[in-house]
């Protein structure tokens, strides 16, 4: 047998060298004993960590005593009868192999030495993943009529609601293209086409604050179809999630729950419900107005109300793990948090003299269980109380409902109000088509017009979104209106897509799923960049390569541009 790898780990035991040898499939034990050829025995006693090494030996039966059930090859070793250095390797900056409970080195070596990091085989068992279910995305997409197309990269500014990257033209001075926020535009512009059914795994780029699930640029599964209504969209996309779920063997039933926006704001303060767990958010307010708690007292009023947490078992809950969460309410900008526990009969808590334990009771907080509460407007007692609950489920964690919580989110207003000047700006993007029902009041109540705008959530991370588009040049047009564009200005960034709309254009919608989102729930990682081979930070680098980087002045010349300093 032939074989080439890296030396994952060597072991000298004087009269016998045991060379773990790793490729993409796994690790092997090498055996080069007392028997093996000179030449053999001089290699493997010097070769280091991470050299190249190419193989030639017999398979044998490892002696009972020394099988390893850890291993996939466990059973069995290689007796080199050849043993050939062809990639000498300096020693690594960090570790492949690392020992039990031995930490990983910092992210950013991590990120700085790619090359050796995606050894390590945790990740390319990401990486394979990923390239399994993207795998399965085209093949589940294709056999239901998709054609995959594909789309420019350098565009025009394409709106998902952050900064794009720009990319200067040499050709035409002071000209910019734009890296496209999404392929939007293009996979509508592909329906008046008569294209019909289009996907794509497409790659984005978006110029927006980085968390560790967001990237600069990132991948989406692209889907649009003509003549389709939102149960068809919501179809096809169930059937792709569905399927990428059973290719990383995880059975996933469908139809999805559903709930309106409304009610998920409503119920969990947030549009990504994690409904892993229960306790939803309530309206508390009637309830606790008549027990005169100055906290509260003062606060109500002008469309204030009082939201509660019933939290089953939050008795568990220390002083420490409430100071913070009531810290966290206040960093958002909330009152801060009252709070209560039941111990029986016996009501404890920083508004404890005010509440009995039937009053609790009525409220959902029984034997063993804490209330939490927060009094204000919902912009500001939403976020505050989606907190509290995520909080509170990371700190109590118990047994999830479900694992896999999948749901849809449905009727999401068109516009929301620009939180410092009021001014309508797009909930989703610009081309979501209004509901019917709330077409004719699109210029009388712009904020109270709903959108045929559909969003996956699972586990609370939003998988992906997507709506029916405005087909009609005139309502594009009053909508560009309501964001305060000039029918002018209208024209200059959007021409190209209301030219198509005028040319006769099908009923229309789409979604696109993030991928990068995907493989993570997937792979169980913890940040994006676990799942991407060559990520930025959350700083927007590329510490690998070292972008971005200065541009060298004749290269800027050529480009008609002068940097500020
Ligand atoms: P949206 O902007 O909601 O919709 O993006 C769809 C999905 O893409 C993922 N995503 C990201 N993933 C990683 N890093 C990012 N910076 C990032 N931004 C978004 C999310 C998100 O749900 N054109 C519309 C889709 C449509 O209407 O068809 C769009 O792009 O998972």
């Amino acid at each position: 047998m032939r074989l080439g790898g890296w030396v994952h780990r060597r072991r000298d035991l004087g009269g016998i060298v045991f060379i773990d040898l790793r490729d993409r499939a796994g690790i092997v034990q090498i055996a080069v004993g007392p028997g093996a050829p000179e030449e053999v025995r001089r290699v493997a006693g010097q070769v280091t960590s991470e050299t190249v090494v190419e193989v030639e030996g017999d398979v044998t039966a490892r002696p009972a005593s020394m099988k390893n059930p850890d291993l996939a090859t466990g059973d069995v070793e290689v007796q080199a009868t050849t043993l050939t250095v062809v990639g000498p390797a300096a020693t690594p900056a960090i570790p492949v192999a690392r020992g039990k409970g031995e930490e990983l080195a910092a992210e950013e070596l991590r990120l700085k030495y790619r090359h050796l990091d995606l050894r390590r085989p945790e990740m390319q068992a990401n990486l394979i993943l990923r390239h399994r279910l993207a795998q399965r995305a085209r093949r589940t997409l294709s056999d239901l009529g998709f054609l995959e197309i594909e789309t420019p990269v350098l565009t025009k500014p394409t709106p998902e609601g952050a900064r794009d990257y720009l990319v200067p033209s040499r050709v035409h001075p002071g000209e910019f293209y734009a890296l496209p926020q999404s392929p939007q535009l293009y996979k509508q512009l592909l329906m008046v086409a008569g294209l019909d059914r289009y996907f794509q795994i497409a790659r984005c780029f978006r110029d927006e604050d980085l968390r560790n699930d967001r990237q600069p640029e990132f991948t989406q599964i692209d889907l649009e179809a003509s003549f389709v209504g939102v149960e068809d969209v919501i179809g096809y996309v169930e059937a792709v999630l569905v399927a990428l779920w059973d290719e990383a063997g995880q059975a996933v039933a469908r139809p999805f729950p559903r709930i309106a926006w409304r009610d998920a704001m409503e119920r969990y303060g947030t549009d990504k419900p994690d409904l892993r767990y229960d306790f939803p958010i309530a309206d508390w307010t009637a309830q606790v107005k008549p027990l005169g708690v100055p906290f509260f007292q003062s606060a109500l009023g002008n469309g204030a109300r009082v939201r509660g947490l019933a939290v089953k078992g939050g008795g568990a809950l220390s002083r420490k793990d409430v100071d913070q969460l009531a810290d966290a309410a206040k960093q958002l900008g909330g009152a801060g948090l009252a709070w209560v526990k039941r111990q029986g009969e016996q009501v404890s808590g920083s508004v404890a003299k005010y509440f009995t334990a039937t009053a609790l009771g009525a409220l959902g907080v029984g034997d063993g269980d804490a209330g939490l509460m927060t009094v204000g407007l919902d912009r500001v007692t939403s976020p505050v109380m989606d907190r509290v609950r995520q909080e509170v489920i990371h700190r109590l964690g118990g047994a999830p409902k479900a694992a896999h919580a999948f749901c849809w989110v449905v009727d999401f207003p068109l516009f929301e109000p620009d939180p410092e000047t009021g001014r309508p700006v797009f909930a989703h993007h610009p081309f979501t088509a209004p509901h019917p029902d709330d077409v004719a009041r699109l210029d009388s109540d712009p904020l109270g017009c709903r959108a045929l705008h559909y969003d996956a959530v699972y586990n609370g991370s939003e998988l992906g979104s997507g709506s029916i588009r405005i087909t009609d040049p005139a309502v594009q047009r009053r909508v560009f209106a309501h964001l305060g564009m000039s029918p002018a200005e209208a024209e200059a960034r959007f021409g190209f897509l209301l030219s198509g709309l005028q040319a006769g254009a099908p009923p229309h919608g789409g979604f696109a799923i993030g991928f990068d989102r995907v493989v993570m729930a997937l792979a169980g990682a913890e940040s994006m960049r676990d799942v991407i081979a060559f990520p930025k930070t959350t700083a927007a680098r590329a510490l690998f390569e070292g972008a971005p980087a200065p541009a060298n002045p004749a290269d800027l010349a050529a480009l008609h541009i002068e940097v500020k300093r």
